[in-house]
């Protein structure tokens, strides 16, 4: 939680980055309370990369490959964000998992988004575990980080049902549609100070 009027992001993307882009889309209105300071891929060939150069965003490409530990790797992520005033991470479609260690750098100010009613299904395939499972509903939550993977606690969740013609990529594209929304207002209640969390669950204070 912040109390400064805009909270400064540093989005963490390992692919084709739509949900950093409807963070940037997000983020360019003139109420939003957070702006992104940059934008770091563990990867060269991101995908996103473009959407936040379009934008004008700062890169930091940290390639795990270049790195023999992940305990370097991550001591050259924290350096490189440590170039920018940082108040909060979000992970968006970050695909590595984070170490306790990087973790507690950061209490209660990493949020990560999951395409799935967490605390069901966690970890990867989801969409394919949950037409082969016969769901009637699926969604996204997004969440804070902690150690143990997709298990912090739940800031927003959007829901969509699932059909009975879905393919793992019809739902997955269902629900990124609502991730786009899902993300930016978890954002915005971070950034207005509205998130308390207790234990693994999360208050949202009224206005
Ligand atoms: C999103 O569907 C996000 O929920 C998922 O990766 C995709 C990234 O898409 N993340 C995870 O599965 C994390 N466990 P994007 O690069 O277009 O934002």
């Amino acid at each position: 939680m912040t109390d400064r009027k805009t909270t400064r992001i540093a989005v963490l993307i390992s692919g084709r980055g739509s949900n950093l882009r409807a963070l940037i889309d997000a983020c360019a209105a003139p109420d939003f309370p957070a702006e992104i300071v940059c934008v770091l891929s563990n990867k060269p060939d991101a995908g996103g990369i473009a959407h936040a150069e379009k934008a004008g965003i700062p890169v930091e490409i940290v390639w795990q490959k270049d790195y023999t530990s992940k305990a370097e790797f991550e001591s050259a992520m924290l350096a490189a964000l440590g170039q920018y005033p940082v108040d909060l991470i979000c992970l968006a479609g970050f695909m590595r998992i984070l170490s306790p260690n990087f973790i507690a750098r950061w209490p209660d100010r990493i949020l990560n988004i999951h395409p799935s009613l967490l605390p069901d299904y966690k970890g990867l395939d989801v969409h394919e575990r949950v037409v082969a499972d016969k769901c009637a509903e699926s969604g996204c939550s997004v969440h804070f980080v902690v150690p143990e993977t997709d298990a912090g606690p739940v800031i927003v969740q959007e829901r969509v049902p699932v059909l009975p013609d879905d393919t793992p990529d019809t739902l997955a594209a269902r629900i990124l549609a609502r991730e786009h929304v899902a993300y930016p207002k978890a954002v915005r209640l971070f950034a207005e100070g509205k998130l308390l969390v207790r234990g693994n669950s999360v208050a949202i204070q009224e206005d």
